[in-house]
């Protein structure tokens, strides 16, 4: 299917999500929203792909927030149900099941800062800058930034970026656990690609059942975390994968992973 505000491409098992209006900075408009929601619903039923890479087009840029043209009209009703579909957005890609890495190539500001939170691994490229500006527009994160930004860097540094709206370079991105990795700007996309292969070349099934563990987990205390990872635990000693992953430990051989 072609899209107007998204590249979409796979390469093996690992797909690539392309944010695509350069000339806006790849600031995020309603179409884009839904075009992202439809890519991300087709990954959720293709049993072909294990991991994905978000990234922006071009050099300069992510994703510059949410498109400011369509903010300026938004009313009390208006403004919160436009809250709403970003968040959906981004609640199916933190749920999507299956990893998905920000490879972060410029500019991450209000909406693009919020969804590389909503990816699971974050990666910068050294040209990175972050940032949560909306209450400089009057406004505050709206799609899951002020939730996903204090649990992901803490209470206080979170209220620091979002009351400030202060941009955070790359290696103080990395300094206050915002990202992963930072790696030079040029090699960004083969260094998320050389992660994104080593992901996919472990037992898919306990991969998934990893991201579910700590996930659910985080909304868990440690006592009801620990019976849940126990259940998937065993629901891994179920899976073929289980027994390929140790036979072929034994047998001194790499596995062949099945993802069942
Ligand atoms: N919404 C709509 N358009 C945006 C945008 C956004 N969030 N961010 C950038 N653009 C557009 C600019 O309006 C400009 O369009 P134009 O050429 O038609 O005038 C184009 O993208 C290039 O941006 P420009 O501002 O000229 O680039 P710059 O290098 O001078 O500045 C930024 C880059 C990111 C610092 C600046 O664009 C900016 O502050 N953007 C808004 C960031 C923001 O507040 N995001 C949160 C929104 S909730």
């Amino acid at each position: 299917m072609d899209y107007t505000t998204v590249l979409y491409s796979v390469q093996g098992r690992v797909a690539t999500i392309v944010v695509n209006r350069p000339e806006k900075l790849n600031a995020l408009n309603a179409e884009a929203i839904r075009e992202l929601m439809a890519v991300f619903a087709g990954i959720r039923s293709d049993t072909g792909v294990d991991i994905v890479i978000v990234t922006g087009a071009g050099e300069k840029s992510f994703v510059a927030g949410t498109d400011i043209g369509e903010l300026a009209s938004l009313d009390r009703v208006s403004g919160s149900e436009f809250s709403r579909k970003g968040q959906e957005l981004f609640d199916v890609i933190e749920n999507l099941g299956r990893p998905v890495i920000a490879a972060v190539n410029g500019y991450a500001l209000g909406g693009g800062c919020e969804l590389a939170l909503a990816c699971h691994i974050r990666i910068a490229s050294d040209k990175a800058r972050f940032a949560q500006p909306e209450v400089g527009l009057g406004i505050i994160p709206g799609y899951g930034g002020t939730q996903r930004l204090a649990r992901v860097i803490g209470e206080g540094r979170a209220m620091e970026m979002i009351l400030t709206g202060i941009q955070v370079d790359a290696h103080e991105a990395l300094r206050i656990g915002l990202v992963n990795k930072v790696v030079p700007h040029a090699d960004l996309l083969a260094r998320t690609r050389n992660m994104a292969e080593a992901i996919a070349s472990n037992g898919q099934a306990a991969v998934r059942l990893a991201m579910k563990a700590v996930r659910n987990g985080l909304e868990m205390s440690l006592a009801e975390g620990e019976r849940f990872e126990a259940t998937l635990f065993g629901e891994c000693c179920a899976t073929k994968d289980f027994k390929e992953g140790t036979r072929a430990f034994l047998e001194k051989r790499k596995p062949l992973f099945t993802g069942t």
